[in-house]
Parts: structure tokens; C-alpha cells; sequence
């Protein structure tokens, strides 16, 4: 298992981007750990979000960690602008890599381009052992549980497996679930052994923040072994 302790992470994508340092604020007195930053190039999904010029005004707004998740085609190109806007921790997909030395490489580049911690993350077609030769070397696995591109989709439950792989492997590493988490899915992703819980329409459109984060946390806390 792990020690981490459990992190709920909103992700801005629900947020109000027309007062996202108002949405930021509130968010964190709300309870939030890190956020979560969805970037999208339009390639590697088919939506388009936000890059770096706008990460550094969040980064700004902030007082808790920047969880990126890059949904972009081309990780290695983008890995020094997302490093000085100020991710805290910097995840790429493994889809976007033909072989683990290529894998390699983007991890090296992040490491190079000094963040924090470096995440590998898979979609829900994407077999877990894709990321096997990995675990010794990144800081956290982000296995998804819908198909990236969009907040408000429904949770993928067969992807609880891959958790379950990752601890019995011994990964002792922070293992993030991201998709469709709320107050029924979310306690499942904490059972089979996810540290860090991502959830967009869920907290942001919920009535009560504080709430709802101290909901998830108590819910998350209580099922783990
Ligand atoms: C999906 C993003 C998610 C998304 C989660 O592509 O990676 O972070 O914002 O949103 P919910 O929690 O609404 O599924
Ligand atoms: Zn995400």
C-alpha cells in the first residue's frame, strides 16, 4: 500500500475562467490540496484548453501544489515553459511515446526542466503494463477512468484493475485517478489504492466546496486499509 495521504484535487476545468483567481482562492479555503490543471492541444484530444502563459497567472493566483496533466501530443517540446509557469508536478501520456526509451526521454527532459515530481499517465484503453518498466523511475501514475478531452464524463470502473496492478507491484509512488469521480465512484478509486483524487464537475458543481472536499476526504479516508 502506500502512506501518502489522500489529495482531493479539483480540476479547473470546471472552474469559472472568468474569475479563475476568485474560483482558485475559494477552492483552496475549501480544502482543495493541489490543483489540477488540464492542458489540451487539440491533437492528442480533441479539445483545446489552455498553455503556459495562462498556467504562470494561475501559478500566481495559487498557494497549493499545480498538478499538470498534459494531454498534448508533443510533451518534450512543451516541458520547459510548463516547468517555469510553475507545475509542481508535470504528467505526460504514455500513448504519445513508441518505446520506453522514449519514455525515458520525457522523463528525463521534465527532470531536467526541475519539477518536482514527474507523472506517467494512461488512458482507459491503454494496458497498464505499458507503464511496468516505468515505476522505478516516476513519481506518480495518473490512470484515467474516462476517455481524455472532456469534464462531466461518466466513470470507467474497469479500470480499477490497473490500481490494484500498480500496488501489487509495489509501486509506492502517488497513483492519481482522474474522470468522473464524485461521491460514489470516488471511495472505489481509494479502496483499490489511488492516493490522489481529481474531480472536476463534481466539487466545482457542487453547492458547498467545503463540503463537498471534506465529504470526498472522509469517504476516501475511511475505506483504505
Ligand atoms: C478529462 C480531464 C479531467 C476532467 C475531469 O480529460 O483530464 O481532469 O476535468 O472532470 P470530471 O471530474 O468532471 O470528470
Ligand atoms: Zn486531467
Amino acid at each position: 500500500m502506500t502512506d501518502h495521504p489522500i489529495r482531493i484535487a479539483p480540476s479547473l476545468l470546471s472552474c469559472d475562467f472568468a474569475r479563475v483567481a476568485d474560483d482558485l482562492s475559494k477552492i483552496e479555503q475549501a480544502g482543495a490540496d493541489w490543483h489540477h490543471v488540464d492542458v489540451m492541444d487539440g491533437h492528442f484530444v480533441p479539445n483545446i484548453s489552455i498553455g503556459p502563459p495562462v498556467v504562470t497567472k494561475i501559478k500566481e493566483a495559487s498557494s497549493i501544489p499545480l498538478d499538470v496533466h498534459l494531454m498534448i501530443t508533443d510533451p518534450i517540446k512543451y516541458a520547459a515553459p510548463f516547468a517555469k509557469a510553475g507545475a509542481d508536478v508535470l504528467t505526460f501520456h504514455i500513448e504519445v511515446c513508441d518505446s520506453v526509451a522514449a519514455a525515458r526521454e520525457v522523463i528525463a527532459t521534465f527532470r531536467d526542466a526541475g519539477v518536482a515530481k514527474v507523472g506517467v499517465a494512461l488512458n482507459p484503453a491503454t494496458a497498464i503494463e505499458r507503464v511496468g518498466d516505468l515505476l522505478g523511475e516516476v513519481d506518480l501514475v495518473l490512470v484515467m477512468s474516462v476517455v481524455p478531452g472532456f469534464g462531466g464524463q461518466s466513470f470507467m470502473s474497469e479500470v480499477l484493475p490497473k490500481v490494484e496492478w500498480l500496488r501489487a507491484q509495489g509501486y509506492a509512488g502517488h497513483v492519481e485517478m482522474d474522470g468522473g469521480l464524485n461521491a460514489e465512484t470516488l471511495p472505489r478509486c481509494a479502496a483499490a489504492g489511488t492516493d490522489v483524487l481529481v474531480a472536476g464537475s463534481a466539487i466545482y458543481g457542487s453547492g458547498d466546496w467545503k463540503e463537498c472536499i471534506g465529504a470526498f476526504r472522509a469517504s476516501a479516508e475511511g475505506v483504505r486499509i
